[in-house]
C-alpha cells in the first residue's frame, strides 16, 4: 500500500465550522481566522456560504467577510452557492471556487435545501454553467454518503447516482461527505468507490465529520485509496444546522499531525495552526475539539511553567 506523498487540506472552519454557532460571530473574527489559517499555510479556505440568512443567520455577513480578507495569490477562497440567487451574490465577492451541495439521501436534501435531489440538480445546473463561464472552479459536495440523520444507512448506489448527476452538469471536483460522522472505513471506501464511477481520483476529496470519532480512520482509509484532498476544520469546529447532533469536521490539527507523522507533506505549520485554533476557541469560549491541539497546548503550558521556575 502506498500513500500519497503530499496532501491538500481545505479548511472549512470559517464556513462549516461556524455556520452552526448560535451566537453571532463578528465578521472581523471570521476574517482574522481566515488570515491566521493562510498564515499557517492553508492553500484553500472555505470562507462562507451565500445561502438564505433566514435559514443560516450566521452566514449573513458573507459579502462583508469576503471583502475583508487580505487575499494571497496562492490561496483559493471558496464559498457555497445553493442556487442562482446565491451565485449572483457570491460572484460580486470574487470567489475562486464555488460549491454546490447536494445530498445522497432525499430526506436530507429536503431538510437542508428544501428540494428533492432532482430539483437540486436543476437549480445547480445554471450555477455551474455560469461559474464555469466566469472561469470560477466548481466543486460539488455530496452529503450523507454513508448515513443520513433521517433515512439511516445510505447505499453506495445512491452516491454513484448523485455523483453521476453532478458530473453530468459539469461539476469539476466532488467531495464525499459523511455529514453525521457515522461512517467507518469500509463504508467510506465504498462511498468513494461509487464516486470513482464518475470522477477521477484527483477530483475527489473526503469531508468527514467526527461525531463518532471515526474521522481519522476514515481519512486513513481514503488515503489508502490514493485520495489526497480533504476538508478539515480548525479546532474541529462545526456541524450542520440540518443534521441534529452532528459535530464538527475532523480537526485540521489532528489530520496534519497524522500526515506529518506518516511523512506526508501538507505545507502547513502545525504550531501556527494550533494558534489559529486557539484564537477561535478563545473567542467562542470553549476548548478546542482537536486532541492534538489539546496535547500540544498542555505541553507548551508545562514547559512554560518549567521555564518560570
Ligand atoms: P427556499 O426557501 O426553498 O428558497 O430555500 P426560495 O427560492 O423559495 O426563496 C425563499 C426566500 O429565500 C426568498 O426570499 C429568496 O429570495 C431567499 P423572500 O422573498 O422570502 O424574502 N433566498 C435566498 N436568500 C439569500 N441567498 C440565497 C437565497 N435563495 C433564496 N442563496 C435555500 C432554498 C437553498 C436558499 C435554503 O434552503 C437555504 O438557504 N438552505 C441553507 C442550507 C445550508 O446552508 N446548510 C448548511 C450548509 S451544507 C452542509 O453543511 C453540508 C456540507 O458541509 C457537506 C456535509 O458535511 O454533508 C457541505
Ligand atoms: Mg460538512
Amino acid at each position: 500500500m502506498s500513500y500519497p506523498t503530499r496532501v491538500k487540506l481545505v479548511d472549512v472552519g470559517p464556513r462549516d465550522g461556524l455556520q452552526n454557532e448560535k451566537q453571532p460571530v463578528p465578521a472581523a473574527v471570521k476574517i482574522e481566522l481566515v488570515h491566521r489559517l493562510q498564515a499557517a499555510g492553508l492553500k484553500e479556505i472555505e470562507v462562507t456560504s451565500f445561502v438564505s440568512p433566514k435559514w443560516v443567520p450566521q452566514m449573513g455577513d458573507n459579502a462583508e467577510v469576503m471583502a475583508g480578507i487580505e487575499r494571497r495569490a496562492d490561496v483559493r477562497y471558496s464559498v457555497l452557492t445553493p442556487n442562482m440567487k446565491g451565485f449572483e451574490a457570491a460572484v460580486l465577492s470574487r470567489p475562486d471556487e464555488i460549491v454546490v451541495f447536494g445530498a445522497a439521501s432525499e430526506a436530507f436534501s429536503q431538510k437542508n435545501i428544501n428540494c428533492s435531489i432532482a430539483e437540486s440538480i436543476e437549480r445547480f445546473a445554471p450555477v455551474v454553467a455560469a461559474a464555469r463561464a466566469a472561469g470560477i472552479q466548481v466543486r460539488g459536495a455530496m452529503s450523507c454518503t454513508v448515513g443520513c440523520p433521517y433515512e439511516g444507512e445510505v447505499a453506495p448506489e445512491r452516491v454513484a447516482y448523485l455523483a453521476g448527476l453532478m458530473k453530468g452538469i459539469g461539476v469539476q471536483h466532488i467531495g464525499v461527505a459523511d455529514t453525521i460522522g457515522v461512517g467507518t472505513p469500509i463504508k467510506v471506501r465504498k462511498a468513494i468507490e461509487a464516486t470513482l464511477q464518475h470522477f477521477d481520483l484527483n477530483d475527489i476529496s473526503g469531508h468527514f465529520h467526527d461525531t463518532y470519532g471515526q474521522a481519522l480512520s476514515n481519512t486513513l482509509a481514503a488515503l489508502a485509496m490514493g485520495v489526497w484532498q480533504f476538508d478539515t476544520s480548525v479546532a474541529g469546529l462545526g456541524g450542520c444546522p440540518y443534521a441534529k447532533g452532528a459535530t464538527g469536521n475532523v480537526a485540521t490539527e489532528d489530520v496534519v499531525y497524522m500526515l506529518h507523522g506518516m511523512g506526508i507533506d501538507t505545507g502547513i505549520d502545525l504550531d501556527q495552526l494550533i494558534d489559529a485554533g486557539q484564537f477561535i476557541s478563545d473567542h467562542l469560549g470553549r476548548p478546542t475539539q482537536s486532541r492534538v491541539a489539546k496535547a500540544i497546548l498542555a505541553k507548551r503550558a508545562s514547559s512554560a511553567a518549567c521555564e518560570a521556575v
